[in-house]
């Protein structure tokens, strides 16, 4: 039997074993995807004995991504620009790293709103590992940044390291962005259940501006609502998370997983 892990601390409330579990039944895949609470200081010695635990490889999250990738023999271009991993595999005994988070942002938009690849500007808010991944995802496919973030020294620092494409913008310039963005993501915590939405007011968005969210719990984040009230296209956070899982189960168990409406009532049903 194939075993794959996802590793994070805390791990207890990961959708990642649901979804991984479902493609696993579906395909007749005889292997396995659990959870590991790994904590910090474990995190090296957990990856060390990856071969030891008959594991084949897994997914890494909040807050190991960094440091995994420092553990790895190898990491793909990907992980290397973004600086972090998210999905692990051994090669020859070897520990490799890639970043699928970057994938799935973009996947998940070709699949939902596939006239995004007619924006030329897009709108980030957020300056964190998320926003990352989507910042290298936007520009690798030729799309100008404005980043505006909370503290504006991680949006100035985030724009100096991806070049004069991305560029930086305080928090308080963002109604003012907001016409010339074909493209907004909100790769913030605001909105998640229990947190203050992000309070951005789209009154002054284009109509064909496209509206997305990483937050997926809720499902339609208040600013989601606020865009489909408005008639603006929005795209939901879960795409993402089902997308950037597709890789990392090809890699281990051999099927090019399908991304469809069934998952996605599969794993509402685990909210
Ligand atoms: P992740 O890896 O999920 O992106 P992170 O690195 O902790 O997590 O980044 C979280 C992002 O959400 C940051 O952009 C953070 O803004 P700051 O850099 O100013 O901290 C943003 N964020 C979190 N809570 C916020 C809040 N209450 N208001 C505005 N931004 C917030």
């Amino acid at each position: 039997m194939k075993k794959a892990f996802v590793a994070g601390w805390p791990i207890s409330h990961s959708l990642s074993p649901h979804l991984h579990d479902y493609w696993l039944r579906r395909y007749g895949i005889d292997g396995s995807y659990d959870a590991i609470a790994v904590a910090p200081d474990q995190l090296n010695a957990f990856l060390s004995a990856l071969p030891a635990a008959d594991l084949i490889g897994g997914n890494i999250t909040i807050p190991h991504k960094q440091a995994a990738l420092k553990a790895c023999a190898r990491v793909d271009a990907d992980a290397r620009s973004i600086g972090a991993v998210n999905t692990l595999w051994l090669e020859n005994g070897l520990l490799c790293g890639s970043n699928t988070d970057s994938y799935g942002f973009l996947a998940n938009l070709d699949q939902t709103a596939p006239q995004w690849r007619s924006a030329s500007l897009a709108l980030v808010v957020g300056a964190g590992g998320a926003s990352r991944a989507i910042v290298h995802a936007l520009l690798s496919n030729g799309l100008e940044v404005r980043l505006a973030n909370r503290t504006i020294s991680r949006a100035e620092a985030l724009a100096a390291e991806f070049g004069p494409k991305a560029k930086s913008n305080s928090w308080d310039t963002i109604d003012s962005l907001l016409p010339d963005c074909g493209l907004v993501v909100n790769t913030t915590s605001l909105g998640m259940k229990g947190q203050a939405p992000l309070a951005i007011d789209l009154d002054r968005a284009g109509t064909d501006t496209i509206v997305t969210d990483i937050v997926y719990n809720p499902i339609e984040t208040p600013l989601l609502e606020q865009a489909r009230h408005r008639g603006l296209k929005t795209v939901d956070g879960l795409g993402m998370l089902m997308h950037q899982a597709v890789p990392g189960f090809e890699r281990w168990f051999g099927n090019r997983p399908e991304v469809d409406g069934r998952l996605r009532e599969h794993l509402l049903a685990h909210f």
